[in-house]
């Protein structure tokens, strides 16, 4: 039975709302007013600056960019100084305020130290946005279990090392295949690394380094009848055309995918707990190119437009945490992870990463058709 709502109640609760907000800001400016004896940032000496680029640019190796022995290069030089610059100040700021507690995460000199904002995001995401795509939907965790309160699916095994999509929007393709990776580590005991170059020379629904969905990845491995590891058909990190010979290489398979239920960090935790997840997140944040190590709560919106991989989550000192496997390299964030808030106020999840996640489904090491059959019969018996 449902009573017909009252307008009234709307009314009521947007007034309690506007309140609650007015006191909300109120203590934020507070709050702000009272860290004011945070230091102002001394500007780093120029010469400092340049030792540090010069020191950054050594470990970070960045290739030659094409024409930079020209006038053109000296002033990319200049420019790149200067970006660098700025993204220092940028950071040196932000790590003042986290001493004072005002932040649960630092920032550092990443690969992306010299880009700016612009410039990193046409260069590492390549989520091609939040369309949701079919799946199914059927659960496979058995209702009333009792969730583990941390899982990390690396100390477990599951996860192989922190691979570089370069400057290759890709990032879907490592997203769905760390996925994979992992369930077949968790089925069959094998922790192999898979292609993403075949995902992204072969499979067509998605556009290779200009964006694609994992949910379609996983559909392409599922009707190609598997996939193949990485050593045979290795990273480019550019848009390649498809290895037939490869692509008959079916070394791996999958069975299906689910979506986990929107909008649901509960949900999100139930298959975490089970086994590596593809999730979207907006990736597209100043702080997030810069972040270096801690629980990320800094902000960021929820216009999906990267694909990264939950491994595992946690909490430290009362903060819940998502760990999440990036494909920048293990020089960014913590080993190439970011620990990123779990449990948030906004059912999206901290930069979305609770709107558009999924995984795939594998039933068995040996995946001959008998056995997939026996399968299905017995979950009909189950069910
Ligand atoms: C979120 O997911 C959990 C676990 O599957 C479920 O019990 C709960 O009802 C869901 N919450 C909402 C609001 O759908």
């Amino acid at each position: 039975m449902s009573a017909p709502r009252s307008p009234v109640v709307p009314a009521a609760a947007l007034l309690a709302l506007t309140v609650a907000l007015a006191f909300a800001s109120a203590a934020a400016a507070a709050r702000h007013h009272s860290y004011s004896t945070v230091p102002a940032q001394a500007e780093r000496a120029d010469d400092e600056v340049r030792r540090m680029y010069a020191a950054w640019k050594s470990e970070h190796g960045r290739r030659p960019r094409a024409g930079n022995c020209d006038m053109a290069g000296d002033e990319e030089r200049r420019l790149r100084l200067e970006v660098f610059r700025d993204n220092l100040r940028f950071i040196d700021a932000h790590n003042a305020e986290a001493d004072a507690g005002l932040h649960s995460f630092r920032l550092g000199l990443t690969p992306f130290a010299d880009l700016t904002l612009e410039e990193f995001r046409g260069r590492v995401l390549g989520f091609s946005g939040a369309a949701r795509r079919a799946g199914s939907t059927r659960y496979l965790r058995r209702h009333g279990d009792q969730l583990p309160d941390a899982v990390d699916w690396r100390q477990l095994g599951a996860v192989t090392d922190v691979k570089n999509q370069e400057q290759c929007g890709g990032c879907w393709a490592f997203s769905a295949v760390a996925a994979m990776e992992g369930i077949n580590e968790i089925v069959t005991g094998n922790l192999v690394s898979l292609s993403e170059q075949e995902l992204i020379d072969c499979d067509s629904q998605d556009n290779g380094c200009n964006g694609g969905y994992m949910q379609n990845a996983f559909e392409f491995v599922i009707n190609n009848g598997g996939i193949d590891t990485e050593a045979d058909y290795p990273y480019t990190g550019t848009d390649g055309t498809c290895d037939a010979n490869k692509l008959n290489e079916k070394v791996v398979t999958i069975d299906d995918f689910v979506n986990v239920a929107t909008n649901n960090e509960t949900a999100l935790q139930e298959a975490v707990a089970s086994q590596p997840v593809s999730v979207a997140i907006d990736a597209g944040g100043r702080v997030f190119q810069h972040y270096q190590s801690g629980i990320f709560n800094g902000i960021c919106g929820t216009k999906l437009d990267h694909g990264v991989t939950a491994v595992g989550y946690g909490s430290e000192d009362g903060k819940d945490f998502w760990i999440v496997k990036n494909s920048w390299s293990a020089d960014w964030g913590e080993g190439g992870y970011i620990r990123m808030a779990r449990n948030v106020p906004s059912p999206r999840g901290k930069c979305g990463i609770a709107m558009d996640a999924s995984y795939p489904v594998k039933y068995s090491s040996d995946n001959n058709p008998t056995a997939r059959a026996a399968m299905t019969v017995l979950e009909m018996v189950v069910a």
